[in-house]
């Protein structure tokens, strides 16, 4: 099949790569020349600065020039299409709408090529990237008012959470197609041949707003198992005395129909797809005269969930922030990737900085360029006061406090690092549970206080 996806941000380069691991002929088009040009080179380093995906660069690097080519001339690829993949950023409004005009600007040049082509076989395009319900039938309307000829829509949403993007996309849970045609169905069966009749994906085909419901619900759904255990399991822990956190998880998820996924409890989930896809469903379903009770409630717990440690530490620890020294641990929005996207550490250093804190020594395995641009000093001279370190050892000294962040592995027992850098009075916040073993914390006269549990303050 020959194919196009175009947008080549985080779905769209990975999903062209995975497609070209297939023996399709795979063209990833993108506007961004530079962006492309690093592509082009096949070198992990350039091509991890745009999309950092384990396993992502060394496809690219063994199919380019081969099954998969980079390209920002659609006009000169576009001619003996089967099928466009739609992989454009749809980035939220203010009023938690979708802002398609990324979206829609792309599917014009589309159409206007589409509308003039010579080869006049069936062709699909196909919305990858997450829209809202009714998107594929606005775009079935566009193909209409271009008059292009023998094209169909489909909706085909990607499930890919960021750090396992690849090993998703080669073997993902389910494929969910939406289209109106079997001449459609038939193309994208023919594009993922290898996951029709599979025994372990399920292969759903449907209409184009179910599959396009299908994944609102689908992440709504993951962040409200999020929420309700940081809004229900964690304010347990943290209310009555003798509640061991990881206890209570492995009680309540013993039960086979209740989700061992979500039960994490931390300082909140961020990323570029639960926030923005859960404003977006609230704003479709408000928009339609519809209650969204439970999903802004999902959200605000979410929202919370971010800074409240720092009202606890206030509360229940006494501490003070005003002239402190803070360490920052963790500043992706997980581990495992770079990505800084709608990041607890965002909400964290903001509120930190309105406590009036002197300087908040920052520390993340592989964040640090990212972050530089999201706390530019000349957008806010506040972002002045952080600065940047090459080790947790070295973010922590001189510190009053430290603020963990981010779950990434090198945080897991920290204690001894913390023993060896800072004296105490010392308070260790920790939004990720990342000490199990805080008793010889306290019993070396640290503060400790975690989501999920009381403050255990110094014996
Ligand atoms: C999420 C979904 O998991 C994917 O299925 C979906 O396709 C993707 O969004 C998308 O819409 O594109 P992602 O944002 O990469 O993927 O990250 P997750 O691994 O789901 O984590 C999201 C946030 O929740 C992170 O901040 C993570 O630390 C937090 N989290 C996760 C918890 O706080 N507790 C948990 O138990 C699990």
């Amino acid at each position: 099949m020959k194919i196009i996806v175009a947008g080549t941000g985080f779905v769209g380069l990975t999903h062209a790569a995975v497609c070209s691991e297939y023996g399709h002929e795979v063209y990833a088009y993108d506007i961004d020349e530079k962006k492309l040009n690093a592509y082009r080179s096949g070198e992990a380093e350039q091509i991890n600065h745009y999309v950092n995906e384990p396993g992502l660069a060394e496809i690219i690097a063994e199919n380019k020039d081969r099954y998969l080519f980079f390209s920002s001339d659609l006009e000169g690829i576009i001619e003996g299409t089967d099928a466009i993949f739609l992989c454009l950023p749809t980035p939220p409004n203010v009023d938690g709408s979708s802002d398609l005009s990324f979206y829609f600007k792309a599917v014009d040049h589309i159409c206007t090529l589409l509308a003039k082509r010579a080869d006049t076989r069936r062709i699909v395009l196909i919305n990858k990237s997450t829209v809202p319900i009714g998107t594929a039938r606005q775009l079935e309307r566009k193909l209409h008012e271009y008059n292009v000829p023998n094209a169909g829509v489909a909706s085909n949403p990607e499930f890919l959470p960021e750090g396992d993007a690849v090993e998703k996309s080669r073997r993902p849970d389910r494929v969910t197609v939406g289209a109106d045609t079997d001449e459609d169905f038939r193309i994208i069966r023919r594009i993922y041949s290898q996951f029709v009749n599979h025994v372990r994906i399920r292969y759903i085909e449907t209409t184009p707003e179910t599959a396009e419901a299908i994944k609102y619900v689908a992440n709504t759904l993951l962040l409200t198992y999020i929420s309700f255990w940081n809004g229900v399991g964690a304010r347990l822990g943290e209310t009555f005395a003798n509640i061991r956190m990881e206890d209570l998880k492995r009680g309540v998820t013993a039960d086979n129909r209740i989700s061992t996924w979500g039960s994490y409890v931390s300082n909140g989930a961020g990323g570029s797809c639960f926030g923005k896809d859960i404003q977006s469903l609230i704003y479709q379903l408000k928009s339609a005269g519809q209650p969204t009770d439970v999903l802004q409630s999902v959200y605000n717990i979410n929202e919370y969930q971010k800074t409240y440690l720092i009202d606890r530490a206030s509360r229940e620890a006494g501490a003070r922030f005003n002239q402190k020294k803070v360490a920052l641990l963790g500043l992706a929005f997980k581990q495992r990737t770079n990505d800084m996207r709608d990041a607890s550490s965002l909400k964290v250093v903001e509120t930190l900085l309105a406590r009036g804190v002197s300087e908040i020594r920052a520390y993340d395995p592989v964040a640090t360029a990212e972050a530089k641009r999201f706390f530019n000093p000349e957008n806010n001279h506040l972002f002045e006061k952080i600065s940047y370190y090459k080790s947790a050892k070295e973010a922590l000294a001189g510190t009053d406090m430290v603020f963990i962040s981010t779950d990434w592995e090198e945080f897991r027992g920290l204690s001894r690092t913390i023993e060896q850098a800072v004296k105490p009075p010392f308070l260790v916040i920790d939004g990720r549970r990342m000490i199990p073993d805080y008793n010889e914390l306290t019993e070396r006269g640290y503060g400790y206080i975690a989501v999920g549990s009381p403050y255990m303050p110094p014996k």
